[in-house]
Order: structure tokens, then C-alpha cells, then sequence
């Protein structure tokens, strides 16, 4: 069952029967998911993580996109200014990320993107959470997402978490149609 997650944590444990269990054996605790702002320390893992998401997406995206989305740490480096990232980890390990800036006073969220081996576990959400939460901080009225309107489970995702359609702009990243998302906080 789904349930959203704070900044530290991801999903309740389960099968936490405690030590004087008699009944079956407990199912080991999962690790807990940190969602942390990320430190340039942290630039060639999320650099690989956004390699990995790049390449593992469908054929026949356009090249130029492709490339948009997998910078090298130097590129990634100069992406950062004005933009607060977060990393979600699982024993150290960066399995999702998520940018957000704040645009005319609103938050722009970018860059989410989940190891696709770590997916349908709550990582993106507690990352978005952590996204909300920084856009009350910075007084934000709202969050808003663009994103390829042919990615279906992006809007699955977004459409979850309250946000609605607010329209798209046709052909308008190097041909693809872009969807964009917003929730009014
Ligand atoms: C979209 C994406 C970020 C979701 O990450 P995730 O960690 O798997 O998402 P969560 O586990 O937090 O999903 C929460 C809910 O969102 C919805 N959702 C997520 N992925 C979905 C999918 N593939 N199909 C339908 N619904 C989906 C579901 O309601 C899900 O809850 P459930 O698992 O209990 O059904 C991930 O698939 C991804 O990185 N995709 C590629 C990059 C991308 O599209 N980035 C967005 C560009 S802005």
C-alpha cells in the first residue's frame, strides 16, 4: 500500500515481528532510504545514475535530449547554480535524484530520476517530498513539473501526488511535446 514518506524514511517496515516471534520468520528490515541535499562529493554518482536513466530509456528519443539528460560532472557542475538538488540512498548507495528552483517565485522541480532497478519502491516520492517541503520553506505558491508528455508513468506519478495537467507545448524540446504539471501548495 502506498503511503507518502518524510525526508528521512521511505515505507513502514514490514514483517517486524520482534525477536520473541514464534510464527514465521521475519522478513529482514529494509534498509532506510535517506533523502539528503547533495554535496559536490556527490556529482559522479548522480552523473551515473542520470547515465543509467538515459540509457535506459525507450528507442527513439531525439539524440539531443539524450544527451541533455546524461551531463558529464563538469557539465552537471555548472547546471547547479541556483538549483537545490536532493539525492535519495539506500546504504550509500544514490538511487534517485531530484533538482528544484525557484522560477518567479514558484518551484520548478527537474531532473527526478530513479535508478530504474530501485522503481515502484517510493524512492521518487520521497524525493518529491523533500522537494515540497523546500518550496514551503522558500514561500513557493507552487510546484511545477515539465515533462516529456510521451512518459506516461511520470504523470502517473505526478497525478498521485496532486498535481494536474496544466497543458502542453507542442513539439517544443527538439521536437518532442511537453507536458506540464503543477500543484498549487
Ligand atoms: C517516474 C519515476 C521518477 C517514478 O519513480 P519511482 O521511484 O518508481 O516512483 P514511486 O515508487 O515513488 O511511485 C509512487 C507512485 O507513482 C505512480 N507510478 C510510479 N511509476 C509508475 C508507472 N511506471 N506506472 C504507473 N504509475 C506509476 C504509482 O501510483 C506509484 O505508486 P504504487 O507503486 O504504489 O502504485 C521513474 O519511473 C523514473 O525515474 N522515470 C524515468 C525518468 C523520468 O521520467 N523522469 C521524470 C522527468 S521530469
Amino acid at each position: 500500500m502506498y503511503s507518502p514518506v518524510g525526508e528521512s524514511s521511505v515505507r513502514p517496515e514490514q514483517g517486524d515481528r520482534g525477536a520473541e516471534s514464534t510464527g514465521p520468520p521475519a522478513v529482514p528490515k529494509p534498509h532506510p532510504l535517506l533523502v539528503e541535499r547533495i554535496t559536490h562529493a556527490d556529482i559522479p554518482a548522480i552523473c551515473a545514475l542520470l547515465k543509467k536513466v538515459g540509457d535506459g530509456q525507450p528507442a527513439g528519443l531525439p539524440s539531443e535530449l539524450l544527451k541533455a539528460w546524461q551531463p558529464g560532472p563538469l557539465e552537471f557542475t555548472s547546471q547547479m547554480e541556483g538549483v537545490t538538488y536532493f539525492a535519495a540512498r539506500r546504504e550509500g548507495r544514490v538511487l534517485g535524484t531530484i533538482g528544484c528552483e525557484l522560477r518567479h517565485g514558484t518551484c520548478h522541480v527537474m531532473v527526478l530520476a530513479v535508478d530504474p532497478e530501485a522503481r515502484r519502491q517510493g524512492v521518487a516520492s520521497a524525493l518529491l517530498t523533500s522537494a515540497t517541503e523546500w518550496a514551503k520553506r522558500s514561500s513557493a505558491p507552487s510546484v511545477w513539473v515539465d515533462a516529456l508528455a510521451r512518459f506516461l508513468p511520470v504523470a502517473a506519478f505526478l497525478k498521485r501526488h496532486g498535481f494536474t495537467e496544466a497543458g502542453t507545448l507542442h513539439k517544443h524540446e527538439f521536437g518532442e511535446d511537453i507536458a506540464l504539471f503543477e500543484r498549487v501548495l
